[in-house]
């Protein structure tokens, strides 16, 4: 794919989607407050670069889990993620094979999770909502244990279904929706911490709970041996006013005190961003929306081509900041500021505005 820029990605993604499932990709819950503070909150942040340090090689690669990141960037779950482009999870799951970073497959997507492991062998994390009871969360666990999924993440910021207003006034319900709610609406609204002690008793394969926001919870992750804690506002889609994410990482990151590593989402569009993820102590940084949009606008290919224009542009960077290796990331390289424009959804990729 010959885009060269994440603009033209996003603007080939707007013209290949109906109105229902562009607003399915950017929208949010109620006010899209939370939408709106993810952007904010990065766009609060400014870079304090060193200069003469020799950044003739810049190193991006990490791991996960035992598996390698070819960038500190993961591919989140994305639910219904096939009405973007048919292929769905394999895509994604190709592209991230393909790249080197790490797929969350959700399980309210297509092809299903044991399908997508027999395609398109590889690492990968298989992330569940809860519809049913224990026992059929079990069954689910020990399957995906069984096709390779080198972790399991619990998301828990999905208590019940938010009220996303685009969708609602459309009438529009994303093909996956009738498997995120159950019959009496209540399996993810029970889940508790005695869930997670169950999971971790029964199960040898690293736990990750994504969607936590605050110190609190995080610590009690850590003593509840979990493996990775996601902080996560479900890119602004579940409770609306909260804080954006990037502010809520530095209180989870002193909370987790290296224990177990932390991992980031919500607003993060370019490379200048997971470097500020990472600046504040993040292990690795999840692009959402961007996923979506280089599905739409290509499927694997431009998803791969995506990752490459990111990968450029963290390596740009962290140039720039006089940084050539991710492990000098720290918090001194950035300080606070004003945002300069509004913030919104897609406010990291401004020229789209003026039409290019
Ligand atoms: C269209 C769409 C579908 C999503 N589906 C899921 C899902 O099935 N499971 C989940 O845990 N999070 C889901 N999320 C949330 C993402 O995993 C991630 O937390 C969020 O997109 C990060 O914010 P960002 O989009 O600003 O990068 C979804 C997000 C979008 C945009």
């Amino acid at each position: 794919m010959d885009f060269r820029t994440l603009h033209e990605i996003a603007k080939q993604a707007k013209a290949n989607l109906n109105k229902a499932h562009w607003d399915y990709l950017i929208g949010g819950a109620d006010t899209e407050s939370s939408v709106k503070r993810n952007r904010y909150g990065l766009d609060s942040w400014v870079f304090r670069p060193r200069v003469l340090n020799d950044v003739s090689e810049v190193n991006a690669s990490t791991e996960l889990l035992g598996a390698p990141l070819r960038i500190p960037v993961l591919l989140p779950p994305i639910g219904s993620v096939q009405v973007f482009e048919e292929g769905g999870g394999e895509s994604v799951a190709s592209a991230a094979r393909e790249f080197g970073v790490l797929q969350f497959l959700s399980s309210v997507c297509l092809p299903d999770f044991d399908v997508v492991a027999e395609r398109v062998p590889g690492p990968r994390i298989f992330q569940l909502y809860l519809v049913k009871d224990q026992g059929w969360m079990d069954d689910i666990i020990a399957r995906a244990v069984e096709c390779g999924y080198i972790g399991f993440c619990l998301t828990v910021d999905t208590q019940t279904y938010s009220r996303r207003e685009r969708d609602i006034l459309k009438g529009f319900v994303p093909p996956s929706g009738s498997r995120i709610e159950d019959p009496d609406h209540s399996s993810q609204a029970r889940m508790n911490w005695d869930t997670v002690a169950h999971i971790k008793g029964s199960f040898d394969i690293p736990l990750i709970i994504k969607g936590v926001a605050v110190a609190e919870d995080a610590k009690r992750c850590v003593e509840s041996g979990v493996d990775v804690v996601y902080v996560s506002n479900h890119g602004g889609r579940q409770l609306d006013h909260t804080r954006a994410c990037i502010d809520a990482l530095p209180e989870v990151v002193e909370a987790v005190d290296g224990r177990v590593p932390v991992i980031v989402d919500g607003g993060f569009m370019r490379g200048a961003d997971v470097v500020k993820g990472l600046c504040l102590g993040a292990d690795a940084v999840g692009m959402g929306r961007l996923e979506c949009l280089a599905m739409a606008a290509g499927g694997a290919p431009a998803l791969l081509r995506a990752l490459e224009i990111v990968e450029h542009e963290i390596k740009t960077s962290m140039a720039l900041m006089g940084i050539n290796d991710l492990k000098d990331l720290n918090p001194s390289l950035m300080e606070r500021t004003q945002p300069l424009t509004p913030s919104h959804v897609l406010a990291a990729l401004p020229l789209l505005e003026e039409g290019y």
